[in-house]
């Protein structure tokens, strides 16, 4: 088969994440034990991303995408696991021994006005990573100039402050300076939520462009399951820490097998009015449970359509079926 599923089984992935742990000592709330409980934010997570592709990280709020991606990007420590990346486990690394891999992993926030410094200029910000080149300053202010114009602002964009900008050019701003060491990843942690719909597109599109021209690769974090689509090659899906299923973009939004990943899927808003109408819906009774407690065997049973009684006592292993579509689930759909 020549899929792209294929084509990218053929290649040595650029980042191997394998059995990636995040815990959080328990804030709120003990256990029957008197201890606060742990918080499982991210358990036994292991996935690959391959040069020059956008793997998409859906889920619902608080199942652990940006713990996830802070423990890969070491904005954090694991608890447990490997990240392989240059050759590297850098789950491992002290922050000193990060700093040269640095310049190949780069991250991007939801919140451009947080993230951006607000007392520096857009010139300064886009320059700070740069530091890591030892460059000297012309060279600096020409590759400035090079990320700006690469961005779509204009050159007198580089006098100006963080409040001077729109939301959607701020975002401009945090995606040049992610560049401008020229990385063979971004982490893009929510980067268009915190703007308009209208806005949105411009900086989709640019993202598209950017991976065109350099054959970056970007693990892009999203709730919204449109946007996702709209720039993504594979989509890993989580739930309560895990990931739950992982496939080829169009597999996935096609013939999900998860029926986690087939309930947020139903709730996306189609934009024929006619199939709108014709849409089942899949409403998840109760809530998320905590982190904190977990439910036993699989944590998605608590809140799905298709369990059985294996599914409160066993848990699934995320396993790839025939098309390399792999999933977590003892009754896929699908299968009966
Ligand atoms: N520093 C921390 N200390 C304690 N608990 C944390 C910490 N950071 C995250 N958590 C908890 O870990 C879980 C996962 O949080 P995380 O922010 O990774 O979720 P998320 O999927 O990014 O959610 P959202 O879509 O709202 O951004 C949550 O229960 C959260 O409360
Ligand atoms: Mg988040």
């Amino acid at each position: 088969m020549n899929g792209p599923l294929n084509q990218a089984a053929d290649r040595a992935p650029l980042l191997q994440v394998r059995g990636l742990v995040k815990e959080f000592p328990g804030g709120g709330g003990f256990s029957f034990g008197g201890g606060a409980r742990t918080i499982q934010a991210v358990s036994d997570v292991s996935f690959d991303l391959f040069r020059g592709e956008t793997l998409g990280l859906v889920g619902e709020s608080g199942c652990g995408k940006s713990t996830l991606a802070r423990s890969i990007a070491r904005l954090t420590r694991p608890t447990g696991g490997s990240v392989w990346f240059k050759e590297r486990d850098i789950a491992k690394l002290t922050q000193a021994e990060m700093r040269p891999l640095r310049k190949n992993l780069q991250f991007v926030f939801q919140n451009p006005q947080a993230s951006l410094h607000p007392s520096m200029r857009a010139h300064d910000i886009v320059a700070e990573p740069l530091r890591l080149l030892n460059l000297t300053r012309k060279e600096v202010d020409r590759r400035v100039a090079e990320l700006l114009e690469q961005v779509n602002l204009a050159p007198e964009h580089a006098s100006r402050y963080p409040h001077e900008f729109s939301g959607g050019q701020r975002q401009r701003i945090g995606i040049a300076r992610a560049l401008a060491v020229k990385p063979d990843l971004i982490i893009l942690d929510e980067p268009v939520s915190a703007l308009d719909v209208s806005i949105q597109a411009g900086i989709l599109n640019l993202l598209k462009e950017i991976q065109k021209s350099t054959g970056i690769a970007y693990l892009f974090i999203s709730h919204d399951l449109s946007v996702v689509r709209h720039l993504c090659d594979r989509v890993a899906v989580m739930y309560l820490g895990k990931i739950v299923e992982l496939a080829e973009r169009d597999v996935l939004y096609e013939s999900p097998r998860h029926p986690y990943t087939k309930s947020l899927l139903s709730a996306v808003p189609l934009h024929d009015p006619k199939l709108e109408k014709m849409r089942e819906r899949i409403v998840l009774k109760g809530d998320v449970p905590s982190p904190a407690a977990p439910p036993a065997g699989c944590r998605f049973h608590t809140r799905c359509f298709r369990r059985e009684a294996l599914c409160s006592m066993e848990e699934p292993a995320l396993v790839a079926g025939s098309t390399g579509q792999k999933y977590a689930c003892h009754y896929p759909l699908g299968d009966r």
